[in-house]
């Protein structure tokens, strides 16, 4: 099999490529991405020379580049990551949004359509998408696949409309298709731009926490390697036209998190208990904020067997080691225009 994984070189991508590149030496596995902010090849040192990976460098915008890798490769399978994923950034400029996710999708959506006009067996669009497109919850419920969409920012509206024209695309040109919505990943090689990684980054160097609000948003966060797990399990098991929605039965409030965050960060850095605590600072909230988000994940659970295999408290332990040990990675990141961004945020 030919595979095509969009966006490898980001957060979940990377663990996505790694965990197709090893398990599967039978597999050609091609890495699209753009290299834009998110996207870092550092996160696939470890697999670059494998003969079974190769990077492909271009954006999904650009179609004449798609058609030309789709006849070249013959892909047999999509495995769609790329995205423009950060909802503060969306707020600042929402068409980045529509161009990567919306038209972005939509053109890998017709060369897939047109490359597997003829004989669609064994062939597989999987369009991986976020359990923001349901909108917010109040302080009861979750989000099962048939709760109707509801987005509430740009990032939300753009992710919503994608997951449409990939059903879409079944529908109307029979396209083989599954989708996936889920929750708040966390983990290794997470772009500091997110709660978690920023917040780790922070208090490594003694910086606020700036958290939006009185705190007391609720997210349900997955360990990314489960997520990864996940993926493998639906692009080969799963059922096609079918969306499953995936989650780590782990829901926190922001400043519950937070809290747990610094008792731990005092504990690896050797600080008093309290001191990154005393770094926490409320800042104005995000606009649209939704309040809650949680997952039944009951389904993918009672088809296809899959659960979490850590505890929070496991990774979260294995997100911050990895951060204390890769600094190296972390001073990249950090360097050049994330410090601008940081100043247009947060100063
Ligand atoms: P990320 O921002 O870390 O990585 C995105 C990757 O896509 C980067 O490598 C970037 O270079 C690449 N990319 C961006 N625009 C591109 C373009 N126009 N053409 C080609 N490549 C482009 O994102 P992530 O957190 O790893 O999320 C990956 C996917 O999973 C996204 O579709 C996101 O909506 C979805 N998702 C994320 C989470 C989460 O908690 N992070 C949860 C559920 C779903
Ligand atoms: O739910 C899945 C989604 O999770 C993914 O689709 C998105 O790609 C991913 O970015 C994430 O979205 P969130 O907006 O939930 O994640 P973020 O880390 O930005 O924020 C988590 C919570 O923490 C949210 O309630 C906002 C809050 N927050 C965030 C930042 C960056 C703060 O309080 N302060 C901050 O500085």
């Amino acid at each position: 099999m030919n595979i095509l994984i969009t966006g490898g070189a980001g957060f979940i991508g990377s663990h996505v490529v790694r965990r197709f590149v090893k398990n599967y030496p039978d597999y050609q596995i091609y890495n699209l991405d753009a290299l834009t902010y998110a996207g870092n090849l550092e996160n696939l040192r470890d697999i670059e020379q494998h003969p079974n990976y190769t990077f492909l460098k271009g954006d999904v915008i650009d179609e004449p580049f798609l058609n030309q890798i789709f006849e070249k490769h013959q892909f047999d399978g999509v495995i769609h990551l790329a995205a423009e994923s950060h909802v503060d950034r969306s707020i600042t400029d929402p068409l980045a949004f529509v161009r990567t996710n919306i038209i972005g999708t939509v053109n890998l959506l017709n060369v897939s359509r047109d490359l597997w006009k003829e004989n669609k067996d064994n062939k597989r669009f999987y369009h991986i998408s976020t359990d923001e497109v349901y909108g917010s919850l109040g302080t009861d419920g979750l989000f099962t696949e048939n709760t109707p969409y509801d987005p509430n920012s740009p990032y939300s509206a753009s992710k919503a409309s994608s997951d449409h024209f990939v059903r879409a695309y079944g529908e109307t040109y029979g396209l083989p298709y599954v989708i996936t919505n889920c929750s708040n990943n966390y983990g290794p090689n997470h772009f500091p731009e997110k709660l978690i990684p920023l917040f780790i980054n922070n208090i490594i160097e003694n910086k606020p926490l700036p958290v939006y609000g009185d705190g007391k948003y609720t997210r349900d966060w997955l360990f990314v390697k489960d997520h990864a797990a996940a993926i493998d399990l639906v692009f080969h098991k799963g059922k096609n036209q079918e969306t499953y929605n995936i989650g780590g039965f782990n829901e926190w409030q922001n400043i519950e998190l937070v809290k747990l965050l610094c008792k731990i960060m005092d504990k690896k850095l050797d600080r008093q208990e309290g001191t990154s605590e005393k770094l926490i600072t409320y800042v104005k909230d995000r606009p649209g904020h939704d309040l809650r988000y949680a997952i039944d994940a009951s389904k993918i659970n009672k088809e296809l067997g899959w659960k979490p295999s850590v505890t929070f408290e496991q990774g979260l332990e294995l997100t911050i080691d990895w951060y204390l040990e890769n600094q190296e990675w972390l001073d990249h990141v950090t360097s050049g225009d994330y410090q601008e961004y940081y100043d247009k945020m947060y100063k």
